[in-house]
């Protein structure tokens, strides 16, 4: 009997300041794909690993209800569905699993130019124009105000201009879309960046060991990229100083020196970034011939 092959489908955004982010990570992972030419699926072909190219906003429901089985979304959306699908008896049917290091912006209001903000209490009896309701309402009932949420599915920024509302709420980057539309960010409602969701659906065997393993990989592209291979030499006396000025070190390997009794050369894995300042503290205890080498691949 021929079984067709179970492919795992991932959701990511088709453009924006996701894409092209999102597509290197799994590149890093070792997926190879081609584009199909509307750019809207890639095949991929070392591993039975689809992308489908699709609106942000969308993401979080195509993982939800297990159209696709992974998905890269921003936290700002994918926090907006939780609050909008989810309840307490019923969450979300997704989870998410990893945090990435972009994609980040905030959800903030912004007021026109001339509009006095003193903070949340400005906003109410207000209305608020926004594609974020959920979040919106959120935020107002965190802070115990009362104001009507205008909810716009594009276009927000010309809202206030239109007469719609006195405030809006959007996504905000770099901040030039505010400035084109003379807006003044007035309150972050809350950080946002990219992360990884994984839909709660069961799944075959064969599927789920597929998702755990691009997972696993995942999990090593992002402590690859904060880990440094770092080799030095230094006096044995100085090896507990040494040990505790290591970024997020583990067990260092320590090799004897050819020619040498009373110093030794150490090896070690930090897992957080190795500044300048680092090597010289290492120094000023006694350390020297300090290499610091980036880590390509790591499986833990
Ligand atoms: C957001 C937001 C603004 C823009 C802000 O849109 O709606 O239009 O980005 O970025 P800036 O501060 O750098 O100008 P998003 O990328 O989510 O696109 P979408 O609303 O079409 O989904
Ligand atoms: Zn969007």
């Amino acid at each position: 009997m021929n079984i067709p092959e179970q492919r795992i489908q991932i959701a990511l955004q088709k453009s924006g300041r996701l894409t092209d982010h999102s597509l290197d990570l799994l590149s890093r992972c070792g997926l190879k794909f081609t584009r199909s030419r509307d750019q809207l699926f890639c095949y991929g072909e070392n591993m039975p690993i689809d992308i489908l190219l699709v609106r942000d906003d969308d993401i979080p429901a195509l993982v939800s209800d297990d159209v696709c089985d992974l998905g890269i979304a921003g936290l700002n959306v994918v926090h907006e569905k939780r609050l909008q699908i989810g309840t307490d008896e019923q969450p979300a049917m997704f989870d998410q699993v990893y945090s990435l290091d972009f994609g980040h912006c905030r959800l903030a209001i912004a007021a026109p130019k001339d509009t006095e903000y003193c903070g949340p209490s400005t906003l109410q009896g207000s209305r608020i124009a926004t594609s974020y309701p959920a979040s919106v309402a959120e935020f107002l009932q965190q802070h115990g105000i009362d104001a009507d949420i205008v909810y716009l599915s594009g276009a927000v920024e010309i809202a206030t201009r239109l007469g719609r509302a006195d405030f809006i709420c959007d996504l905000v980057c770099t901040g030039s879309t505010l400035a084109a539309n003379q807006l003044r960010e007035v309150q972050t409602v809350f950080e946002s960046n990219a992360v990884v969701i994984q839909t709660r659906a069961p799944l075959s065997q064969t599927k789920q060991d597929l998702v755990d393993r691009i997972l696993q990989r995942v999990n090593g592209v992002l402590q690859v990229q904060e880990s440094k291979y770092v080799m030095l030499h230094a006096p044995r006396s100085a090896l507990k100083e040494i040990a505790a000025l290591l970024p997020g070190s583990e067990s260092p390997t320590i090799i004897p020196l050819e020619g040498f009794d009373d110093k030794v050369a150490i090896h070690v894995v930090c897992r957080e970034n190795v500044f300048w300042e680092t090597l010289e503290n290492l120094k000023a205890v006694g350390a020297s011939s300090l290499l610091v080498l980036p880590v390509e691949k790591m499986l833990v």
